[in-house]
């Protein structure tokens, strides 16, 4: 039986790789929610791809976009929200996205992490860097303070995305007094 708190936003952070678009609109479609991923949103409303806004406009712009972006949809009901990795290193972002409901961060290495993006949807941050992978060990530990506040941790380390799901939704059934 589903007891999820239906007016909560599911809300999901971490690394670039870490899973959060997939898994996000997994989530949406087993419970029937409605999904929206932040950049893919950005992308939308300006009409431009997320690193065409990093390079034409600046990684502020973009942070600034990002958090307009926040501030409207935490104030919706009920859906699942797939963030990019670095909105919460802004505080704001992060308690806007609380006050809405539930927060949950995905982790896997930095490995692992490269092994998923490589090859795909370019990732500004990691453009022309030698060493990605060095790169989103840095990145993580700038901002592991800000994961580690979120209401539930995920290890996605070798597990299907199917079984990330079962698993987000078990947790929010048996936690969500929370
Ligand atoms: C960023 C992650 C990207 C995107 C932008 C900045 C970051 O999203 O928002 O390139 O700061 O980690 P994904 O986490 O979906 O790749």
């Amino acid at each position: 039986m589903q007891i999820i708190d239906e007016a909560k936003n599911i809300v999901l952070i971490g690394l670039m790789g870490s899973g959060k678009s997939a898994i996000g609109r997994t989530i949406a479609k087993r419970l029937g929610r409605r999904f929206i991923d932040t950049d893919r949103y950005i992308e939308r409303k300006t009409g431009k791809t997320i690193t065409e806004v990093f390079n034409e406009e600046g990684e502020g712009k973009f942070r600034l976009l990002e958090k307009e972006t926040i501030k409207k949809i935490s104030q919706y009901v009920g859906i699942v929200i797939a963030t990019g990795g670095g909105t919460i290193k802004d505080l704001e972002n992060f308690r806007y996205l609380k006050e809405s409901g539930w927060i949950i961060a995905l982790y896997a290495s930095p490995a692992t992490l490269y092994k998923r993006i490589e090859g795909k949807r370019i990732r500004p941050l990691l453009l022309n860097e030698g060493e990605p992978i060095k790169k989103l060990e840095e990145i993580f530990n700038e901002r592991k303070g800000m994961y580690a506040q979120a209401d539930f941790q995920i290890n996605t380390e070798e597990k299907e995305i199917d079984q990330i799901v079962d698993e987000v939704i078990n947790l929010l059934n048996t936690n969500s007094r929370i």
